[in-house]
């Protein structure tokens, strides 16, 4: 039976990827912090007939322990993963430090994307067709900071996603290469009317509020990724609102990738 195991699937897009993949006939494991949306997720599958291919896992996927404690739960309950979402992000103003002393953002939006892409290999190269949808910045995340990665000095605000989406690039990129068996898909959904989930300062909370209403519909960006999900390219896939655009960029500039790779390795090691 297909899975998807979808990161930030509570909430916003991931959670609109879910009952999708739901309908199609996916078993589907959402990971979040909130049981309360776990529980909401089992409920509406439920009265869609669904309930027995609804799974949810509470996890803070900004502690490495916990990114090994869900590939452990894979593992154990799905063994072969079609699809593989990494939405979960959680901004804040603020720069703050996660209990394994990573910056926040790094942790949650770029260091648990790599953990979970490289550690659940085995169960995507078990499925027959296996993607794995990264939201990165698809070259609107601005300069990677090489000296500076976990953004230690003048911290940027929200910045800090466009940044870890410039990492989620480099992630996708390398994985592509290594692995031209499993389809990697990094998408920019463009603003979208989510719930933002974060922590904000006065001004940026006005900003967010604006956001919240201005930004295009989920059930748009949902239609928007899922032709290329659907479809994907041999090797990597970038999608920026819809629209493949090219690879042979900065943004996926394979030097880099190995770059980041490799200092992330270490970053890890001496954890
Ligand atoms: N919305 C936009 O305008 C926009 C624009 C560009 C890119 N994107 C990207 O699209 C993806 C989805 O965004 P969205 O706006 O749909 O998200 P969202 O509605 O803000 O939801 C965030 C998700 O992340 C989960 N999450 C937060 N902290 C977590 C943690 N420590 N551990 C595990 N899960 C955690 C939340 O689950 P709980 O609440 O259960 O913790 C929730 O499911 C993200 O990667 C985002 O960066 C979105």
């Amino acid at each position: 039976m297909a899975a998807a195991v979808i990161t930030g699937g509570t909430d916003g897009i991931g959670r609109a990827l879910a009952t999708t993949y739901l309908d199609r006939g996916h078993h589907v494991l959402i990971v979040g912090t909130d049981p309360a949306k776990g529980a909401a997720f089992r409920a509406e599958a439920h009265r869609r007939g669904a309930g027995e291919r609804a799974h949810f896992l509470a996890a803070d996927l900004s502690l490495v322990a916990e990114n090994r404690r869900l590939i452990d739960h894979v593992a154990t309950h799905h063994p072969a993963v079609d699809l593989l979402v990494l939405g979960a992000r959680y901004h804040r103003s603020t720069r703050a430090e996660t209990a394994d002393g990573l910056e926040s953002n790094f942790a949650l939006f770029y260091l648990s994307r790599h953990l979970l892409s490289h550690g659940l290999l085995p169960q995507l190269r078990r499925a027959e067709r296996p993607v794995v949808l990264n939201f990165g910045a698809v070259g609107q995340g601005g300069p990677v900071r090489w000296d500076d990665l976990q953004l230690r000095r003048d911290y940027p605000g929200t910045g800090a996603l466009g940044h870890g989406g410039a990492l989620c690039d480099l992630l996708a990129a390398h994985l592509a290469h290594l692995h031209p068996d499993v389809h990697q898909v990094v998408n920019h959904p463009g603003v979208t009317a989510t719930g933002f989930a974060g922590e904000y300062d006065p001004a940026t909370a006005a900003h967010v509020d604006r956001l919240r209403v201005h930004g295009k519909p989920v059930s748009t960006a949902v239609a928007q990724i899922l032709p290329h999900l659907d479809a994907p390219g041999p090797g990597l896939t970038a999608v920026l609102e819809g629209r493949r655009v090219r690879t042979d960029t900065p943004a996926f500039d394979l030097v880099a990738a190995r770059r980041l790779h490799a200092v992330t390795e270490q970053l890890l090691a001496a954890l």
